[in-house]
């Protein structure tokens, strides 16, 4: 057995506090694998004297001097479960330019400034690991930094927030509107108390830089994401979604390809959108994530399981102390970015994709006519209209065939000055199939 690989442990809370149990209870396997005991050093939390349960961790290791504990010499690696930028920030990067590894579950940093901590790590010869970080106990980063590293991957797809996906699959299943859905998720403990990050896509854009960063070679960050939340779908959406043999999923979606000037480019953005019954996506329920990765040599291969929740993120954090405590006692460090090829971010108004428009109109002759103009004169191709009501409360469901976004955009500003067309009831975008 070599000499102990000792924690700093920063955050003991929903996550902090599995990532100790799981110590505790696995702590001689955990040292088989690694080769040496894992020690926690201690433990820095905000209220140090806050009541924790039967947590099996000596009292005497809790301090609210983080950056101190961070400092330590008896301090080898640096767990970050605490969130936020700061002083998140300042304690990984004093941890990785002094050569202590880190491991963190912190997606808004990532998003934030990741490049900061990739270039503190190459400073300190130190790993930097985050696997718990994007779709909580997913194998999922180390797949795309490692297993596929000899291929390309062309897209990644995924459903990676489950406070949404829990209220979209709950308005699918009872028929529910947004807010009804929300106050389920809430009382059932899934959404936080501000469910802001989660609902209007904050959360999800996150994740989506990190999964673009790491598929893409090229940095992304949380600003290079095309963002839009779920708070617009409604009960009638998600019935015209039905009607279609879709339903209405928060998808990230990150695409490698050629953009408008044919130069090779990297588009990542996270919205609401149907998606056809059939597609492995529709069917993840409840608060699950699932990623599906598209690749040239490999194909289709999707990624499946619970995004958060204390054990679940634990079990990806505990995977990433003993890869860092392996690499540790080896001698060696993971380079923890690749972003030689430095790809341009394609704007939103080249991603091509299908849309469904919901409008209410007037039932008269020639407003069929005049709408199908506004389409024409923007080059997007209607796969399908239909029609319902009639007189003053008709309403027309349009569907088109594939069109950029900024041709959808200047196509539904048109519609909004028609005089025929009294409002427009719903944009979404249709992902999936043909
Ligand atoms: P919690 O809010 O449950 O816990 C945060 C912990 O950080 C608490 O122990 C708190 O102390 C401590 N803390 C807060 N501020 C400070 C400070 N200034 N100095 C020292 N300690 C501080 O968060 P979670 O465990 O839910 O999340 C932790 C991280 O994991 C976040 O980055 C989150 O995004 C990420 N994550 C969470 C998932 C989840 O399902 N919860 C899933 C995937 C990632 P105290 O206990 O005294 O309040
Ligand atoms: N709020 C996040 C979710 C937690 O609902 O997926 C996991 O990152």
């Amino acid at each position: 057995m070599g000499k102990p690989v000792r924690l700093a442990l920063l955050g003991c809370g929903t996550v902090g506090s599995e990532v100790v149990r799981l110590l505790h209870e696995q702590a001689a396997d955990l040292a088989a694998r690694v080769g040496a005991p894992i020690e926690i050093a201690g433990v820095a939390v905000r209220r140090p004297n806050r009541a924790r349960g039967d947590l099996p961790v000596d009292p005497a290791l809790f301090t609210t001097d983080a950056l101190g504990l961070v400092k330590r010499d008896d301090v080898d690696v640096v767990v970050e479960v605490v969130g936020g930028i700061e002083p998140a920030r300042t304690w990984l990067v004093e941890a990785l330019r002094s050569g202590k590894s880190a491991v963190t579950a912190n997606k808004a940093l990532l998003a934030e400034d990741g490049g900061t901590l990739h270039d503190a790590a190459a400073e300190g010869g130190a790993d930097l690991f985050y696997e718990a970080s994007v779709a909580g106990a997913i194998p999922l980063l180390r797949p795309l930094r490692d297993s596929l590293h000899g291929d390309s991957i062309t897209r990644v797809t995924g459903i990676v927030n489950g406070t949404t996906n829990f209220i979209l699959s709950a308005m699918d299943a009872t028929g529910a509107g947004l807010t009804e859905a929300l106050e389920e998720a809430t009382a059932l403990g899934y959404a936080e108390a501000d469910p802001t990050a989660d609902v209007e896509g904050f959360d999800a854009a996150a994740k989506a830089a990190i999964l673009a960063s790491l598929a893409f070679h090229t940095r992304v960050g949380a600003d290079d994401v095309h963002r839009e939340g779920i708070t617009e779908v409604s009960a009638a959406d998600m019935a015209s979604a039905k009607a279609m043999g879709c339903t209405i999923k928060l998808l990230c979606i990150a695409e490698r390809g050629p953009g408008a000037d044919g130069a090779e480019s990297v588009s990542v953005r996270v919205h609401p959108a149907m998606i056809p019954r059939s597609h492995p996506l529709a069917s993840v329920g409840d608060a699950f994530n699932a990623v599906f990765v598209e690749a040239v040599a490999a194909g289709q291969l999707m990624f499946y399981g619970r995004g958060a929740g204390g054990a679940p993120t634990a079990s990806a954090v505990l995977g990433d102390i003993v890869a860092v405590a392996r690499n540790r006692l080896a001698g060696v460090h993971t380079a923890s970015e690749s972003a030689y090829a430095d790809l341009p971010i394609r704007p939103m108004g080249e991603a091509v994709t299908r849309y469904h428009i919901s409008l209410d109109v007037a039932d008269r002759a020639g407003v069929l006519a005049a709408v199908a103009g506004v389409f024409a004169r923007h080059d997007v191709s209607i796969a399908t209209v239909r029609q319902s009501g009639r007189d003053a409360d008709a309403s027309l469901v349009i569907v088109t065939h594939r069109a950029p976004d900024a041709a959808l955009a200047a196509t539904v500003e048109e519609l909004r000055g028609l005089d025929v067309v009294r409002s427009i009831a719903s944009v979404l975008r249709v992902e999936g199939g043909q």
